[in-house]
């Protein structure tokens, strides 16, 4: 049996599991939470954990290292990965796949845990069809992965977004203008959805609701001849540049208007609480997923139970705006 540290006690030659992992993909808050959760549990019941630096391009270059239970000391409340993330375009070719693999098996690799996003999936259902068994966590901002209420890191970026908002609402309202802000999420407005109904703002452009800069433009207009001090609009990087929308809400309303890109600050700072327990369940599934004989699964969080589908489930699911939420906000502006 082998304690925290990795020392090996008792006798007899037992084959130890051995389970690595890996973030890829845009790094999330919540990251690191996800690889302690893994790793202190795997420790905890007995296998042989690995790390594997800079996501699926540490496999193609053969940089593992093994872990103990310290290597994840003082993480569970910092942002970013400290495995490091990186996207590889070699990984999606014969070459890079096959070079990764054989590393894996020399290395008698028995899991593998990806940490990543859409990307970082397919990746993990590459592994998958060369006979290695791995698991999906879903980190990304984006709140993008089908079949999870959550992803690792949206909530906390959220609340970075909020205070964010909050910052451009003080100098807005003192300067008499409209604040046109930027949020992430290439594909999937959930970010500026949640970040719009959090604050309270004026107007949300997502790229999975048609919108009408015209009719936007008036309403502001109405607003500030009502005596408005301020107008926020945000706006989902997958629906428009902040600079384009502010500078044609300028030309239609005539309102002072500036736009901010709020870029990757958004993917920084300590994780929330939420992501901190989010990801320490999930992780903590994994090993007992193992222990149950499960594999070739990601993990994610359907009414506050932590769940898991096939990759092929999760790759036919499609993420979809969730509509009530958008009416709440229609409701509520
Ligand atoms: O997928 C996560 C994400 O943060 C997206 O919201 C954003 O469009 C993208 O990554 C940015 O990627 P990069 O860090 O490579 O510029």
């Amino acid at each position: 049996m082998m304690d925290k540290e990795g020392k090996v006690h008792g006798k007899g030659c037992v084959h130890m599991k051995k389970i690595a992992i890996l973030t890829s993909g845009g790094d999330s808050q919540g990251m690191n939470s996800a690889i302690r959760a893994v790793v202190r549990t795997g420790l905890s019941r007995g296998y042989e954990m690995y790390g594997v630096k800079r996501g699926f391009k540490g496999l193609m270059n053969d940089d593992f290292f093994k872990m103990v239970s310290k290597d994840v000391s003082d993480i569970l409340y910092r942002g970013g990965t400290f495995l490091q993330s990186a996207r590889s375009e070699r990984f999606k070719t014969p070459e890079g796949q096959k070079i990764a693999v054989e590393n894996l098996q020399k290395r008698g690799i028995d899991y593998v845990v990806v940490i990543g996003g859409d990307g970082s999936y397919k990746g993990a259902q590459v592994l998958i069809k060369h006979g290695i068994k791995t698991f999906g966590l879903p980190g990304t901002i984006d709140n993008d992965i089908p079949l999870t209420d959550y992803t690792i890191g949206f909530d906390t970026t959220l609340n970075v977004v909020t205070d964010a908002i909050g910052n451009l609402r003080d100098t807005m309202s003192s300067h008499e203008r409209v604040s046109v802000i930027e949020a992430m999420g290439r594909h999937c407005g959930d970010i500026a959805l949640q970040a719009g109904i959090s604050s309270g703002v004026d107007a949300i452009l997502i790229p999975e609701v048609p919108y009408d800069l015209e009719a936007i433009a008036a309403e502001l207009k109405a607003g500030f001849d009502r005596g408005k001090s301020h107008s926020i609009v945000i706006v989902a990087e997958g629906a428009g540049s902040a600079e384009e929308v502010a500078k044609e809400l300028k030309a239609l309303s005539g309102l002072d208007t500036r736009a901010t890109i709020l870029g990757h600050i958004q993917r920084g700072g300590t994780p929330s609480a939420f992501d901190r327990v989010f990801t320490s369940r999930m992780g903590h599934r994994v090993i007992e997923l193992i222990e149950e004989g499960i594999s070739g699964v990601a993990l994610g969080m359907e009414k506050n139970e932590i769940t898991y589908h096939t990759f092929d489930e999760i790759f036919a699911g499609k993420n979809k705006i969730n509509e009530k939420m958008y009416h709440v906000f229609m409701d509520l502006v």
